[in-house]
């Protein structure tokens, strides 16, 4: 099942899209920015949207028991990680999630600690319950969780949690077992919870592993995860993810959560995320195998016509994270202006100097950004 992308001819008149990656910008702007993927829909997601429309079954959600099960069935297939599917809460969205999560470990006037560069809501989730931030930033070269700095910090500030963004948002990066095994060593040492966001798990690209925090040893103790079928299936609009825990003290976080929660998750992103998890595995597949190949074509579009830039190939997600420090003035500023292709300014995710390249798109909407950046700063 090959997923179709859109093409340079979708980005432009009527078969422009009206979601905030497109929106946000002038019609004549390729818009690089927003998590969003060009693709068209996995058929098996297609299908139930339409059969729902089509009967008018746009009532409210009935999340339970499908939406546990779903997840229990991808997670053993796709990282053989065996989740207790009873212990899956559907909420509306992954913010909603991580949000609910930190007000139900009572980080209101306490502190919650997060590693940046890092997708810029973590910083207003913190100040939307009422918490002080503690940043503490990746290491580089490899980007990865700077554990001494981590340990030092958790014993400094006290936090109440650490917010894991796993893999890493904007740096690709899939942690390692050993890696996350030492966060939780850490976290139980310290008394810090950590709040995992695992949206971007599924896009594991061909190559890395991820481990599923809550699949570590001891974790399930200081843990809970977030998941959502959201950001590979492109189902961001239809709002349903998921909150998960692994163990009694997890499952005390879960109870604290509203009931409201579930019932305000959307019914066509439940069915949508059903779909996706349980039909989706040929078509995530085949997403995953071009992602990597947009990968390629981006090393090879960047080393002929934009050396001064550097960056790490991802391990996962659509999104590349390039250093573009070398190049004259304001260069996030000078494409959007002269070349109209919009990046995101590395600065809202804590990294000046770098700039966010949304590559889930099609091949030639990629070659003809990164062209027109080329000839914007000439
Ligand atoms: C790391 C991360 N978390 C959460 C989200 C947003 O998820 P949701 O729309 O489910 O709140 C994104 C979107 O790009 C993301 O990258």
């Amino acid at each position: 099942m090959q997923p179709e992308f859109l093409t340079l001819a979708d980005t432009v008149g009527a078969a422009r899209r009206r979601s905030e990656k497109w929106a946000a910008e002038d019609p004549d702007v390729l818009p690089l920015t927003v998590a969003e993927l060009d693709v068209a829909l996995a058929p098996p997601v297609a299908d139930v949207l339409a059969a729902a429309v089509a009967a008018s079954d746009t009532g409210y959600p009935s999340a339970a028991p499908g939406l546990g099960r779903a997840w229990a069935g991808f997670a053993e297939r796709r990282w053989g990680w065996i989740l207790d599917s009873a212990a899956v809460r559907a909420v509306p969205d992954v913010g909603v999630g991580v949000v609910e999560v930190l007000r139900a470990l009572g980080a209101r006037g306490r502190t919650v600690a997060f590693s940046p560069p890092v997708y810029p809501p973590f910083w207003s989730w913190a100040d939307e319950v009422g918490a002080q931030v503690c940043e503490v930033p990746l290491a580089r070269d490899p980007w990865r969780l700077d554990l001494p700095a981590l340990d030092r910090a958790f014993a400094e500030h006290r936090p109440v949690a650490y917010l894991l963004c796993s893999p890493h948002n904007p740096v690709g990066r899939v942690h390692g077992a050993e890696e996350l095994a030492e966060l939780v060593a850490l976290a139980a040492r310290h008394g810090v919870r950590v709040v995992a966001d695992e949206i971007h798990a599924p896009l594991t690209l061909p190559g890395a592993v991820h481990t599923p925090l809550l699949a570590v040893p001891g974790a399930a103790e200081v843990a809970v995860s977030v998941l959502s079928a959201s950001k590979a299936f492109n189902l961001a609009g239809l709002k349903c993810a998921a909150v998960v825990s692994g163990s009694p003290a997890g499952r005390a976080v879960l109870d604290r959560l509203s009931p409201d929660l579930t019932s305000r998750t959307g019914h066509l992103g439940v069915l949508a995320s059903l779909a996706a998890l349980d039909h989706g595995d040929a078509w995530l597949d085949g997403l995953l195998t071009e992602l990597a190949a947009r990968f390629d074509q981006l090393g090879d579009l960047l080393g002929r016509q934009l050396p001064e830039v550097r960056w790490a190939r991802p391990e996962a997600t659509y999104l590349a994270w390039l250093d573009v420090s070398a190049l004259p003035g304001d260069p996030v500023e000078v494409f959007r202006r002269r070349g109209r292709v919009a990046l995101q300014d590395g600065a809202r995710f804590g990294g000046p100097g770098f700039a966010r390249l949304n590559a889930g798109t099609g091949a030639d909407v990629l070659a003809e950004a990164v062209a027109r950046m080329a000839a914007a700063l000439r």
